[in-house]
């Protein structure tokens, strides 16, 4: 058997202090905001599985096309013996990459969701046996330590989940990013691109309500971790496209008059009737400005691949 091992850099009550930070300064903003590393707990990640998988939700479809024609150029190009990936989830996507990278010598997986990392994990395990696994339980967003493993190294930041950051948080991640690669090393970045209106609402707002039932389960971590009476069906899930800034905004939309009790907060929240709670954003990308992006990072954009459709792109930045 290869080694698994599931590292927690982050101590529980560090989690806790983060989550009610969080919370008590969104909840008391104006607008109210929440942010949405909170909705991946173990429902919220299989509820996200279940995103993946709508007709309206093409994202994971067309970088999976993408992954599976290039990922032969990737390993070419990169030569990788440890694939980082950030916000990695299922791995599902993943499997094409680590299939071809011949010489990979460990995986490293990254994300908030311990019961996501454990189930890839294991399944990683069964089906390459040789690969050591070292998945890591942490905040992409807060100083990444990674473990010492041999280059070149890969970062995968798949999905579109850079979209999830505003603009100044991506510049601060991008550059945190930076600061963990050497020469020859790479950089794999899965962003969706700007389309059709509907297209990209109908992707967050699906006709079977899982997106609206994975946005509302932000409430029920909050109720269950910080003991609040957020009433899940006393709001309705709201999706909309922010032509200006390019990005579908998520929110939670208060049906009535209504005060929600924060117990560990010590905090009561009143929402007008029809106030919004914004939950998340997820920007979407044109080829020049990713370019930018990154360049203002200091990486070189040095290949960029869409699917057939032309809906989402992988870029990939090699460092000199
Ligand atoms: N890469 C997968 C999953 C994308 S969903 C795919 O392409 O399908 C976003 C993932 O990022 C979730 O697994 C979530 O738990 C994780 N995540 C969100 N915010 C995070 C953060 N701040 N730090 C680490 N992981 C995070
Ligand atoms: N990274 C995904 C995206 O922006 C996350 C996501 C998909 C999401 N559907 C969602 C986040 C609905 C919040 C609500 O596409």
């Amino acid at each position: 058997m290869s080694p698994f091992l599931l590292t927690r850099t982050l101590p529980e009550d560090a989690t806790d202090a983060a989550l009610r930070a969080d919370v008590l300064k969104g909840l008391t903003s104006t607008p109210k905001t929440l942010p949405p590393k909170w909705f991946y707990d173990a429902k919220g990640s299989e509820l996200f599985e279940q995103i993946t998988e709508l007709p309206e939700y093409y994202p994971t479809r067309a970088e999976r096309e993408i992954l599976v024609d290039r990922a032969h150029e990737i390993a070419a190009v990169t030569g990788a013996r440890t694939l980082v990936e950030l916000g990695s989830g299922s791995s599902e996507k993943t499997r094409y990459v680590i299939e071809a990278l011949t010489r990979l010598h460990t995986y490293v997986p990254v994300d908030v969701s311990e019961s996501a990392l454990a189930q890839a994990g294991h399944a990683l395990v069964e089906e390459r046996p040789e690969l050591a696994v070292h998945a890591l339980i942490a905040d992409f967003t807060g100083g990444l330590a990674l473990p010492d493993t041999p280059g070149p190294r890969l970062l995968a930041f798949l999905g579109g989940t850079i979209g999830n950051l505003l603009p100044e948080e991506r510049a601060a991640f991008l550059t945190s990013v930076r600061a963990l690669l050497s020469p020859g090393d790479a950089l794999l970045l899965g962003t969706d691109l700007v389309k059709d209106e509907r297209v990209l609402v109908q992707a967050y707002d699906d006709a079977a309500g899982v997106t609206a039932a994975f946005n509302k389960n932000v409430m029920a971590v909050i109720n269950r971790e910080l003991g609040a009476d957020f009433a899940l069906d006393a709001f309705d899930h709201v999706a909309l496209w922010d032509a200006d800034r390019e990005w579908v905004e998520m929110r939670l939309r208060s049906r009535r008059a209504q005060t929600v009790k924060v117990p560990a907060l010590g905090l009561a929240v009143e929402f007008a009737a029809g106030e919004e709670l914004r939950t998340e954003v997820s920007a979407k990308f044109r080829r020049d400005g990713v370019r930018a992006e990154l360049a203002a990072a200091g990486l070189e954009l040095a290949h960029w691949w869409t699917d057939s459709e032309e809906r989402f792109a992988l870029s990939l930045s090699v460092v000199r």
